[in-house]
């Protein structure tokens, strides 16, 4: 018993002085969302639980409360998981398969109001480039899923930049 207490003692303190020093995990990497069972439910779960997004960078470049724009709230902070980071710069202008984009959504007086997330599904809607859209409140009830016109409608104006508006995709990061 001695020789596993005194291995594993060290080993769980010393684990727990690094978690301590950052309250950020790692972002896990995950298999992407399939088309074959995506949905609000299925999405909030992964950006909730199973990789949960304050774990992800917030956009490069665009880090942040950022002032913003109708509809979406007069502040918002942009997140993007790893899949589309480590992308970044795209020359294409084409946002990888498995990239999820989660936007915080803030009243005028900061609080947090909704979640807008777009997340790139291979087959989804080729159409308009495999995005599923969603709107959830920061509880996770979805209160807008898949390819409601308004979010496709209004973000179509960046079509060529993979309907993504706050950065062109092929920006550099320097
Ligand atoms: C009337 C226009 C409009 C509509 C409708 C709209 N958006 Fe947006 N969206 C914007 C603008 C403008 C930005 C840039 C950031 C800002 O100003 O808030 C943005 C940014 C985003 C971002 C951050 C990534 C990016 O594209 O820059 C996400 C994610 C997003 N919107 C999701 C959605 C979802 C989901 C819906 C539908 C439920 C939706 N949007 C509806 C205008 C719109």
């Amino acid at each position: 018993m001695k020789p596993v207490c005194t291995l594993i003692l060290p080993l769980f303190l010393t684990l727990s002085l690094f978690s301590g020093c950052s309250n950020k995990s790692p972002e896990p990497l995950m298999e992407a969302l399939q088309s074959s069972d995506i949905s609000g439910e299925r999405l909030w779960e992964r950006i909730s639980e199973e990789a949960p997004y304050e774990d992800y960078s917030q956009w490069p470049g665009h880090e942040g409360l950022q002032p913003g724009q109708s509809p979406h709230g007069a502040w918002h902070r942009v997140y993007a998981n790893k899949p589309l980071v480590d992308a970044l710069p795209v020359a294409d202008g084409t946002a990888p398969y498995g990239t999820i984009i989660v936007k915080e959504n803030f009243t005028s007086s900061r609080e947090l109001d909704k979640l807008t997330v777009m997340a790139k599904v291979e087959g989804y809607n080729p159409e308009n480039n495999d995005w599923f859209w969603a709107m959830l409140s920061p509880e996770g009830e979805v209160l807008a899923e898949g390819s409601p016109g308004g979010c496709i409608s209004c973000h179509s104006g960046m079509k060529y930049n993979d309907y993504i508006i706050i950065k062109n995709l092929d920006e550099s990061l320097e």
